[in-house]
């Protein structure tokens, strides 16, 4: 087996792609990869608000339809990413006075999930919505509306695209500690409403610190009937690379691997990106990088290969 989505089976591997990097006529190799290796895309930004609809019904899908149309020819699943989320939202909503934010929430959703109903494998629905603590984000949708606006999202999404799986994505809940605890907790009730079909676990980690007992955590959300998605993985390091760095990272990516192919319901693997080359880590982590499976010259890293022998 050569490919990853191969050796991934009966589960699929997606990477994060942009739509700008998949079209890079001078720079083939991205697009080559995309549908050599991967059975599974998520568009890196342009299904994010304020791409898709910058104002107030004026709705932009060309370049997310990009990715949509590579993920169809490709035979690969799309994981739609996102619906609500307090960032790369359009400014317009949130200089909406408070009463107008759920009309605003609700027609955003209808107008994207009715566009790619059918497209999508699943919807990462709400985004990010705890802090650390366990509480939730003070943000324009928890202001305008508490809680319920979680609920309401979820029951808006059904309704536009019945057969996609709903999703929660988040990050910091790989472990057992006060915000996934918040999450299991918030998945419960909303399991029993029948509005939640998975968990998206991010997975950006830090090279040395990985999270402690990921599998075990992924369980307490499959037993409720949840499935269980590695959406967003990478595992960033201080540069420049040293041997150490890519012995460790090659290990602690297999382990990341062996607790989603541990566990029933871990659906998949995601990876945020494909090359180091264009990975969000370093413009976002000053001083960090190599998070990923390639490096900047399309070579495969040592990550890559304990990545496939774990699969
Ligand atoms: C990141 C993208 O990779 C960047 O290109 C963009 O500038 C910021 O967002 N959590 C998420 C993703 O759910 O959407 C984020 O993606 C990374 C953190």
């Amino acid at each position: 087996v050569s490919t990853l989505k191969d050796a991934a089976l009966p589960r699929y591997f997606g990477a994060a792609l942009g739509q700008g990097h998949l079209q890079n006529a001078s720079d083939p190799k991205f697009a080559q990869l995309a549908a050599q290796q991967f059975s599974a895309a998520t568009p890196e930004n342009e299904m994010k608000w304020e791409i898709v609809e910058p104002e107030n019904g004026k709705f932009n899908f060309t370049p997310a339809e990009v990715i949509v149309q590579f993920t169809k020819r490709n035979n690969m699943k799309l994981r739609c990413h996102n619906l609500v989320w307090d960032s790369q939202l359009a400014p317009y909503v949130t200089t909406l006075p408070t009463s107008q934010v759920k009309q605003a929430m609700l027609s955003h959703i209808e107008g994207v999930v009715s566009h790619f109903a059918g497209d999508c494998y699943a919807w990462d629905v709400v985004n990010e919505p705890f802090n650390d603590d366990g509480t939730f984000k003070n943000d324009t949708f928890f202001n305008a509306m508490g809680e319920e606006y979680i609920t309401l999202a979820l029951q808006q999404a059904r309704k536009f695209d019945p057969h996609a799986k709903l999703y929660i994505n988040d990050f910091n809940i790989e472990s057992a500690n006060a915000k996934s605890d918040a999450m299991l907790t918030l998945a419960q009730g909303l399991v029993s409403k029948g509005l939640l079909d998975g968990i998206g676990f991010e997975s950006h980690f830090i090279l040395n610190e990985l999270p402690p007992d990921i599998a075990g955590n992924m369980e307490r959300f499959t037993s409720l009937g949840l499935d269980l998605a590695v959406t967003e993985l990478d595992i960033r390091y201080d540069l420049p690379t040293t041997d150490a760095d890519t012995t460790n990272q090659a290990q602690q990516f297999e382990e990341v691997i062996n607790a989603c192919q541990s566990v029933k319901r871990c659906v998949g693997v995601t990876t945020w990106g494909i090359t180091d080359l264009y990975s969000w880590v370093p413009s976002t982590f000053a001083g960090q990088g190599g998070a990923l499976l390639w490096d900047d010259d399309y070579n495969k890293k040592a990550d890559w290969f304990s990545t496939i022998n774990a699969l």
